[in-house]
Formats: structure tokens, sequence, C-alpha cells
């Protein structure tokens, strides 16, 4: 689908998010576990959730979605039922991820596959500490996908360092680590989000900057009873579009707000954003907000390697706030976005060139050459069929001396499938 994105002049409305897809996809998993029922509201329509529905159906919950609320009964740790065929991940790392590690640790043989981006992503990081633990993975060349897992041997609970700062290596570990008799101990130097911790109960211990986090069969299995908050990475779209377009005012209610998620609500502040923030009643762990933005002249920002992870999925549409900001921009410490479901740092360099914004790409990052008002060129964008590529391409495209075209635009779909209809409901033309 080619999607003409025409220059707006202003953005105005109340946006109601879709609903976490991290929260969402995890309740869906963790419910299997449990052999209670879950019931979870505002469960996403957007594609990677109903992938994560669809791979517990397959391992034996018992799923009902009558429109309101989802309830799920699960197999409980042990009940798990071996799959007679593949175990489709669609374009989703942490089903793929999480899943490898639930059933690593439960012994239950499977092969996960996954789409054409899923299957170029790196598993290596996983198939290490599970083969550990005991299980025998096999991969495509290079720790590809798909993956066969299976284990013969006895379950060995390990002490993992994370090598590199990801919330679903260490979710995968934590997973296979509540089969173990001992615990398994996840040390994680940079925090990277917690929802795994804090759905699970997981016990979390601080020491010298570092979570030191542990799971083992000791701990008991929570259903997963909530109601889900709007996605703190869908809002991140908005805030930048609101900020940057002039005669902009956008309300987005019910924002998850998790501190290890937002920190670009902090970049963005930091770059003169004006983003109010009401607090709104709490029902679960995860604290929500009603977000307000509207339109102010941004300053550059230096993105700094500690904060990457906590704003890993809002990089590509941060690169185009920094196109309209009053001088340069540096993101260092980023070669973990290489490793998405496209090169976003790539993806996203050349989007801006192709809208005349100068850019300089370093292994780890970008420097992005701003200007405050500036009007950009027109093009047509690729999204690699990469969700937060097309997305970001589009608040790009709002600021177009005319209009742009989005190539393979329905990767919205993957997190946001209300996108496109919301941006036509804010956009003033
Ligand atoms: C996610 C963790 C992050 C993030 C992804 C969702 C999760 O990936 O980019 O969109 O739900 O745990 P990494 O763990 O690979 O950094």
């Amino acid at each position: 689908m080619i999607k003409t994105v025409e220059p707006a002049t202003g953005l105005q409305g109340t946006i109601a998010l879709p609903a976490d897809k991290s929260i969402a996809q995890r309740s869906a998993l963790f419910a299997l576990l449990s052999p209670e029922t879950s019931s979870i509201t505002n469960y996403p329509l957007a594609e990677d959730p109903r992938t994560a529905l669809s791979c517990v159906r397959r391992l034996g919950a018992d799923v009902v979605d009558d429109g309101e609320m989802i309830r799920i009964t699960g197999t409980g740790r042990d009940g798990i039922r071996v799959p007679e065929e593949a175990i489709d991940c669609g374009n989703s790392g942490t089903v793929m991820r999480l899943l490898a590690g639930i059933l690593a640790g439960a012994g239950v043989p499977a092969v996960l596959t996954g789409d054409d981006s899923l299957s170029r992503r790196p598993m290596k990081r996983i198939i290490d500490p599970l083969s550990r633990m005991g299980a025998d993975i096999q991969s495509a060349g290079g720790g590809l996908p798909p993956l066969g897992i299976t284990r013969e041997g006895p379950f060995r609970p390990i002490q993992f360092r994370l090598p590199v700062a990801s919330a679903q290596l260490k979710s995968c570990v934590l997973l296979a680590g509540l089969f173990g008799d001992e615990p398994t101990r996840v040390e994680e130097p940079v925090a990277t989000r917690n929802h795994t911790e804090l759905m699970l109960d997981l016990p979390v211990v601080r020491t010298d900057g570092t979570n030191v986090i542990t799971s083992s069969r000791r701990q008991s299995i929570p259903p997963q009873n909530l109601n889900i908050p709007g996605d703190f990475s869908a809002a991140a779209f908005w805030l930048v579009a609101g900020t940057i377009v002039p005669q902009s005012d956008i309300i987005l209610p019910a924002t998850g707000v998790n501190p290890t998620r937002c920190a670009a609500l902090h970049i963005l502040r930091r770059m003169g954003a004006d983003i109010e923030e009401e607090r709104e009643q709490q029902t679960g762990k995860e604290p929500a907000v009603r977000l307000r933005v509207r339109s102010s002249q941004l300053k550059p920002v230096r993105i700094h390697p500690e904060e990457i992870p906590n704003a890993i999925d809002e990089l590509p549409v941060l690169c185009v706030a920094m196109a309209f900001a009053d001088g340069v921009s540096r993101i260092s410490g980023a070669e973990e976005l290489r490793y998405k479901e496209s090169d976003r740092l790539d993806a996203i360099q050349k989007i801006l060139e192709a809208a005349g914004v100068r850019v300089e790409g370093h292994p780890d990052g970008l420097t992005i050459y701003g200007e405050p008002g500036r009007k950009v060129r027109g093009a047509r964008h690729d999204s690699r069929h990469d969700h937060r590529i097309a997305m970001a391409a589009a608040i790009l495209s709002l600021m177009g001396g005319s209009a742009s075209e989005i190539d393979n635009a329905e990767a919205a779909s993957v997190s946001y499938p209300e996108f496109w209809s919301h941006l036509d409901s804010l956009a003033h033309r």
C-alpha cells in the first residue's frame, strides 16, 4: 500500500492510543503459564499482539475474545502442549525470544518461524544462554530463525549478565528460569523495560547500579488480570508531530509512562517541547497519564548511550524532531537500532536525506543538522516493511513543502493499525 501524506498546517484533537504492545504480548504469553483464567481488557488489535494470542492457542491455551475482554485459560507451567507444526511468530521479536525461553525451560520441542524481517534478526544472543541452560537449539546459518528448540537433558539454572541491553533477552532467560528448581539470576547493568518483572512479580535487587533479577520454579505465576495502558511508543509519534507542526494541540489520554519506557518524554522536554502531563488513576502496576502536547521551538540535543534502552523504539521519530531543532543533534550508543525490524539507523538517515535534511551516519548513531521552521522536500519513502519507519516517515512528511508518498505503509498495523485514520482525524490542511 502506498500512502500519500499531505503537509499539515496544524494537528488538533484527542487520540485513543492503541494499547501497549510489549505489555499485551507478555500478558498473553504469561497467561499461558498460569492454569487459572486471565482477564485482559483493552487488548490491542495490532498484528504483533494478535500473533501472541495465536501462538499461545497453538500451545494449548484457551483464548476467548468477546470484543471487550480477552479471557485466557492457560495450561500452567507443566501442561504446555507440544505443537504439531511450526509456530509462526510473524514480525515479532518479542514473541519469538520470549517464547523460546518458555519452550526451552519447559522442555517442549517446537520450531519457531517468522516473516522475512524476523528471519534476519539475531537469535545467537538467546541461543547462547538457553544452551547453557540445557536446551538444544538449531538455527539457520549465523543464529538466524527458524529456531528448532528441544531439551533432552536436565534444566540448568544460570547466572547471566546481559551482554546487550535487551529486555527481550532478559525476559527470555528469566522465563526459562521459571522452570528451574534453583534460581536463575540475570544481571542488568543498564535498565531495560521491566514489564516482565512487574507482571510476574519477580524479585529485583539493585546493587551498585545493576539490577539483579531472579526466577525459579518456586515463583508462583499469577493470572494476568489487567487493563493495558496506551502505548507510549505510539504516543511518541504524536508528541513529535504535535511539537513540530505549528498550531498543534493534541491530547493523549491513558498513556503508559513506565519509567523504563519513556526516556523520549525527557529528551523531548530537554529539546524544549511543550508536553503537559496529568496523572490518571492507576489500575495496575503500570502508571498512565494524560499527555497534552502543543507546538514549540526545539533546541538540539545529545542522546547519550545510557538513555538509549529506554528510548529505543522512539529513536526514529526523535530523529524527525531533531531535523527541526535549532542546531546539530547527535545520537550515540544506538547500534542496537540496526537489528530491529529493519536497520533503523540507515532507514531514517535515507528518509531524512531524501527530504533534504543533512545527516551524518555513524556505526552507533547519527548526527542531524536541524533547521527550525523548515519545509522539507516531498519525497517517496520506503518503510522497509517496518512499522516505526512507516510512521516516522509520515510524521516527517507533515512538514513537507509538497506531498510525500510512503511505500509499504501497511506496516504500521504491526503496532498501530489505526495510525493512518488517526493522522487524518488530527490534520488540518
Ligand atoms: C521489547 C524490547 C525491545 C524493543 C521491542 C520490544 C520488549 O527490544 O525494541 O520493540 O517487548 O521486550 P530489545 O529487547 O531487542 O531491545
